[in-house]
């Protein structure tokens, strides 16, 4: 194949990558985005293969281990993705992400055994030096974020006193070593240490983040991953790589730093807080004591709810818990049906990962429009007859506005607290990710409605029908 056809096919992978990535930053758009971007992989893929197998660059032993390689990893790819369910998605992401750093690590590894002994450039190693420290880091990393989601081990903040100062000291290490290798000598035994310090700066840096932190932590690596795909591309000679590596650094990181803005805390609040540690005092669970609720039955709610004029669903977590997101759709079509004018509120962290909730109510088809972001519907809370909240906490906290000492504050938060009536659908008193209690359950416009949330809504839809 002519370099020029090579690198023609290249970019149109590469707009294909752009487009699919624009089209990915509406709901409407979100399916054929994934597709698109697919495709430009796919026109890659198949463009590197059958340039390389011109080039006769394929021995059988290659050739058959790829193979292997491509059909265990499409496999366990498509199996994991088809069963996976939406709760566990950040950590199935998190596994997929830190395969692609080790990835690249590999890669640069392999490249590396051959000018092992000769005098590279520092342009010719810099490249592999950079992959494997950063691929490195986020293969380590992303093992940890995966097995405290998946709750292989605590989901608590694991520190020490010093912590950040011996992270420090690794980081510092990792740098010293690579300037040597760059710039003076490639000993095999440097290339091992840098590896293995890489190794144990991606599991250092995780240990001490919560397991509510883990989604802007796992977006964090995952622009590591890419660019460390980028630095394969250098490695490698491959356009492709270099331009998909680089989006996903540059997407990674813009999608962490909106995270950390939706949770109204900086990036390194993020990273060096230990937010998540067990909270002591009045912002914690015990600030509940002495306290009453009014806990509500569902025939009383439902014929609220169905004289009303405005009622605004707020969806969390405690939604795709239950998995509950075809019969809100359905208590709202009834609402509607009688005259109530329904809204979903969504919090742009509610849930676990980013658009957790437009994920799980368009699977339920919930019509886009209804869907209103924070912004949007945030003044509309004063003018609304109930505000039914399900599965959710954290975002609804008024503790976000009205307490300094809390770890959420500063957090934007839909003003459910604004409305006339407010519901809220969980199972118990517990708190939400923070571990913060919220003040809003003891409010005298709320009522509780205990238990499952599918559980309540499919009562409250009979309730409903019944009014
Ligand atoms: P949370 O504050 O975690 O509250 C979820 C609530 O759902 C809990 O209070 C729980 O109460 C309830 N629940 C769980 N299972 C339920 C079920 N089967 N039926 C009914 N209720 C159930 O959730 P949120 O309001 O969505 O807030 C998200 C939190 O995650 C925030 O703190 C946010 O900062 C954090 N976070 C999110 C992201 C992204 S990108 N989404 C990233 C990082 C951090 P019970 O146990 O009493 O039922």
């Amino acid at each position: 194949m002519s370099t020029l056809l090579l690198q023609a096919l290249y970019l149109v992978a590469a707009a294909l990558f752009i487009l699919g990535m624009k089209q990915l930053s509406s709901p409407k758009g979100a399916r054929r985005g994934n597709w698109t971007s697919a495709v430009g992989m796919l026109i890659a893929l198949l463009a590197t293969v059958v340039n390389l197998g011109l080039l006769r660059r394929f021995t059988f032993t290659g050739s058959v281990l790829a193979l292997v390689g491509v059909a265990v990893g499409s496999i366990v790819g498509t199996v994991g993705a088809r069963r996976v369910r939406m709760t566990a998605m950040p950590q199935m992401v998190a596994l997929f992400n830190g395969v692609g750093g080790g990835a690249a690590a590999l890669v640069a590894v392999y490249e590396l055994s051959y000018i092992l002994g000769t005098h590279p450039s520092p342009a010719e190693s810099f490249p592999s030096v950079f992959s494997i420290v950063v691929g490195g880091i986020s293969f380590a990393g992303s093992m940890i974020a995966f097995a405290k989601l998946q709750e292989l081990m605590t989901g608590t903040p694991i520190t020490y006193p010093g912590q950040q100062v011996v992270n420090g000291l690794v980081a510092l290490a990792i740098v010293a070593l690579a300037v040597y290798l760059i710039g003076f000598s490639n000993l095999a035994l440097a290339f091992s240490a840098l590896l293995v310090l890489a190794l144990v700066l991606g599991v250092a840096f995780v240990l001490p983040i919560g397991g509510a932190d883990m989604p802007v932590v796992i977006s964090l690596l995952n622009a590591f991953t890419g660019l460390a795909v980028a630095a394969s591309g250098f490695i490698l000679d491959n356009f492709a790589l270099i331009v998909a590596g680089t989006l996903v650094g540059a997407s990674g990181t813009l999608l962490t730093l909106l995270m950390s803005q939706a949770m109204g805390r900086s990036i390194a609040n993020v990273l060096f807080a230990a937010v998540g540690s067990p909270v002591a005092g009045p912002a914690g669970a015990a600030g509940a004591e002495g306290k009453s609720v009014r806990a509500g039955q569902a025939d009383d709610i439902g014929t609220m709810l169905a004289y009303s004029r405005r009622v605004i669903i707020v969806p969390g977590y405690g939604l795709a818990v239950a998995q509950a997101q075809h019969v809100v759709r359905e208590l709202a079509d009834l609402l509607e049906k009688k005259g109530v004018a329904v809204d979903y509120a969504i919090h742009p962290v509610a849930g676990r990962m980013p658009g957790h909730m437009n994920v799980l109510l368009a699977e339920a088809n919930v019509p886009y429009e209804q869907l209103k972001e924070m912004d949007e519907i945030n003044d509309d809370f004063k003018s609304t007859d109930v505000v039914l909240v399900v599965g959710a906490n954290d975002v609804v906290n008024p503790a976000a506005r009205n307490s300094p000492g809390s770890p959420i504050y500063g957090m934007p938060i839909l003003n459910v607290d604004d409305a006339h009536n407010v519901v809220f659908l969980k199972r118990s008193m517990r708190p939400g990710f923070a571990g913060i209690d919220n003040e809003l359950l003891y409010d005298p416009k709320t009522i509780m409605l205990f238990g499952d949330a599918k559980e309540s809504l499919t009562k409250l839809v009979a309730a409903v029908k019944a009014a």
